[in-house]
């Protein structure tokens, strides 16, 4: 079984408000992406294809990949504006795989024995994605902040990456995805979305860790900060 890491990282990070892109900001010195990247270098995984904006191909593989010999990586392809067309890309650039692990790069806490774990899932699952429950209760609101739903918590889970589907599947799945034109493209926040609604087939949650923190807005830096320093 061939087993491709897909690690994403062509982002403008704009709620982070850094005039560096957040994946390229430094945690102890090492640029955020260069954690992500190591732990699938560490993994089974066969090999990694990073996605980054046109500008910073040339700077990830002389100044991250090289130093830091991350071997693994085949190629660093160019991203798209929003991060389905990013994953698209990629999906459209592979010519042969059985599974794929969609990982955000902007969570640089995915340790290895996770990775693991998801490539053993996979294989009984066909779909698995990595969570964790919810600690706060979440309610929907409509447009005037009011709130319309409260779903039970105990149902509900945060979703994480790596994401991991057979290839062929989650390519077909994005295939319909983008053949779709009634679909408002920019409500995909996951590709397991993209899976659900084109495959109709299920994906299986896996427990994943808080420690997986995804670097989102400023304070985010902090606690990455001190959770380098405790794990
Ligand atoms: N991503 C990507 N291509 C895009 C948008 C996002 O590869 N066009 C990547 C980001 O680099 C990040 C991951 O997808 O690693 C998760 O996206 P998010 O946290 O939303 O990052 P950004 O889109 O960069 O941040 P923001 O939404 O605040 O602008
Ligand atoms: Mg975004």
């Amino acid at each position: 079984n061939r087993v491709t890491a897909i690690v994403l990282a062509a982002g403008q990070g704009k709620r982070m408000e850094t005039s560096v892109a957040k994946q390229f900001l430094t945690l102890d010195n090492k640029p955020v992406i260069y954690y992500s990247l190591k732990a699938f270098e560490e993994s089974s995984v066969d090999e990694i294809i990073l996605v980054t904006g046109r500008e910073q191909i040339d700077y990830c593989m002389e100044h991250i990949l090289k130093p830091y010999q991350i071997n693994k990586v085949s190629r660093v392809i160019e991203g798209g504006k929003e991060r389905y067309e990013s994953v698209y890309h990629v999906l459209k650039d592979i010519k042969q795989t059985d599974y794929v692990l969609i990982h955000d790069g902007a969570r640089p806490f995915i340790a290895t024995n996770l990775i693991e774990m998801l490539i053993e899932k996979v294989k009984e699952f066909k779909a698995c994605i990595l969570g964790t429950p919810v600690k706060e209760t979440i309610k929907q609101v409509n447009e005037d902040d009011y709130i319309t739903a409260t779903p039970d918590r105990n149902t509900l889970w945060a979703a994480q990456t790596p994401q991991v589907f057979s290839y062929e599947a989650i390519k077909k799945a994005y295939d319909l995805f983008y053949a779709d034109e009634e679909m408002n493209k920019k409500a995909i926040t996951d590709d397991a979305m993209v899976y659900e609604k084109y495959m109709k087939l299920p994906v299986k949650m896996v427990m994943g860790s808080y420690h997986n923190l995804k670097l989102t807005t400023p304070e985010d830096l902090i606690i990455a900060e001190t959770l380098l320093h405790n794990i």
